[in-house]
């Protein structure tokens, strides 16, 4: 270090290596809005938000952001903030509006004028498949529970990779498929609403074999220099005592070993096997899917937040608990895992966002030395990571949202740690640039770094926008 870096380490502001991906991300259904026009069907998503009960504040995605009109607008803002990157995802019911047979030219144009709206502002754009809005044709015929999605979701990434492969950087398969599998098909919590944990265990299956069938079908119509990952939200679990060590190694299993193990290592955890026995006989599993999951990757997004705290079901828990696992709109009490009768996840002291989400940021540092120990040789990247506040727009028409840098700049100190111990990580993307449709918790969970106001659909950076830009601009974070 020169003189100048030691003083400003010592003041606490903190470089990242040279080429460092400073990004921001968004999924398609929760600020495209636009739902019926251009030939796109409807997903799973559509069918749930219009359920009564199903999302808290009562509103859906139809509208959202309008980013589907407003893409210009949004590519100039990220210009505005220095995005080196913006990860978004690709609607499958835009594509293939029913899920298979007839693709849709319309929609794939809409990514395509995106796609060079971001390069001619030299943003590097990442396209998910798959943020959770399943053509409803598809989950019509069993969805996730159904082997044939697999084929389906192939069929659609070759689509994808083909119309966008010569410009996109990295194409990522999956976001969280443990959201997918386990708040949709496990306790209801997402679409399709479903709760029953042997759907849930055979989704999870489905949705890896999907992803591995994907790899495939990108590799096959994606340049070389292209990259193909996959995002996983990763847990850190902690017991609620000292003797809740048995439930913390089954979450783990259930939540992060069921999809690090069978990419990484060709295999389902033995114990994960063990512990789901009475659940379902993993029959769904056949022969060559494990060699297909396991096709490499190039890169591992890893999605961060929060971290869980759990504990042993008993008796005495079941009658209190309720359904509502995993989700903060039930704090008093503890919740069953998603997916299980062996564990219950239990309220967490603060500081807490506005999601009544544990803040704790060595968490992540935590989190990204274990992914680097114990499934080596991947690069990883923050894929998400922030905060939804309860922001005001003050007479000035300012957003000081002085918590969200704060949470933001403690997530990056953490992420800067572990790149000091050793761990790979290679770009860091704020999750979300706009404030959207939040899915069960409908608009009024705000994550944005751009505030969004839902009457008139106006922009306006909130400060945490114009901190991101000078990190960015500097590659470090300043002094705190
Ligand atoms: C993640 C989702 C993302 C967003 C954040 C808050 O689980 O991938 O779409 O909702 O949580």
């Amino acid at each position: 270090m020169t003189s100048t870096q030691v003083q400003e380490a010592a003041a606490g502001s903190l470089q990242f290596p040279a080429g460092f991906v400073w990004g921001a991300a968004t999924a398609a259904y929760q600020v495209e809005g636009a739902v019926t026009e251009d030939g796109r069907r409807p997903s799973i998503w559509d069918t749930f938000s219009h359920t009564p009960g199903a999302i808290a504040d009562g509103t859906s995605g139809d509208v959202a952001a309008d980013l589907y009109h407003r893409y210009a607008e949004d590519v100039a803002l990220m210009a505005d903030i220095g995005l080196r990157a913006y990860r978004f995802s690709v609607a499958w019911p835009r594509i293939v509006p029913t899920g298979s047979g007839e693709v849709n030219q319309k929609g794939i144009d809409f990514y395509s004028r995106l796609v060079d709206a971001l390069l001619e502002r030299g943003i590097t754009p990442l396209a998910t498949l798959y943020h959770w809005d399943l053509p409803q044709q598809l989950q019509d015929a069993g969805g996730w529970a159904n082997r044939d999605t697999a084929k389906r979701f192939a069929e659609y990434a070759a689509i994808v990779g083909g119309a966008l492969g010569d410009r996109v950087a990295t194409f990522s398969t999956l976001n969280e498929p443990w959201c997918s599998a386990f708040l949709g098909y496990g306790n209801g919590l997402h679409a399709p609403g479903l709760a029953d944990p042997a759907l849930a265990l055979r989704a999870a299956h489905h949705l890896l074999l999907a992803h591995g069938r994907g790899v495939a079908a990108l590799r096959n119509t994606i340049p070389a220099s292209a990259q193909v990952s996959l995002t996983l939200n990763l847990f850190v679990v902690r017991g609620a005592s000292a003797s809740d060590g048995e439930a913390v190694r089954h979450v783990d299993g259930m939540a992060n070993r069921i999809f690090l193990d069978p990419l990484m290592r060709g295999a389902y955890p033995a114990d994960l096997l063990d512990d789901t026995r009475a659940i379902t006989d993993w029959s769904f599993v056949r022969d060559g899917d494990l060699a297909t999951i396991a096709t490499p990757i190039d890169v591992l997004g890893v999605n961060f937040y929060s971290p869980s705290l759990v504990t042993a079901a008993t008796a005495d828990l079941a009658t209190t608990a309720t359904r509502r696992a995993h989700d903060s709109r039930d704090v008093e009490g503890p919740a069953p895992w998603p997916g299980s009768n062996l564990a219950y996840e239990v309220p967490q002291d603060g500081p807490y966002t506005a999601m009544r989400w544990r803040i704790d940021p060595g968490s992540l540092e935590q989190l990204l030395r274990r992914v680097h120990s114990d499934y080596p040789g991947v690069p990883l990247v923050i894929t998400e990571n922030g905060a939804a506040f309860d922001d005001v727009v003050d007479q000035s028409g300012a957003v000081h949202d002085a918590e969200r840098i704060a949470y933001i700049d403690a997530h990056l100190r953490a992420v800067n740690a572990a790149i000091e111990s050793g761990v790979d990580v290679r770009g860091y993307f704020v999750w979300t640039l706009l404030d959207n449709f939040e899915w069960a918790w409908g608009l009024a969970k705000r994550f944005g770094l751009v505030h969004v106001d839902y009457a008139t659909l106006a922009r306006t950076l909130k400060d945490s926008a114009l901190w991101y830009r000078k990190v960015i601009a500097a590659n470090r974070l300043p002094p705190r």
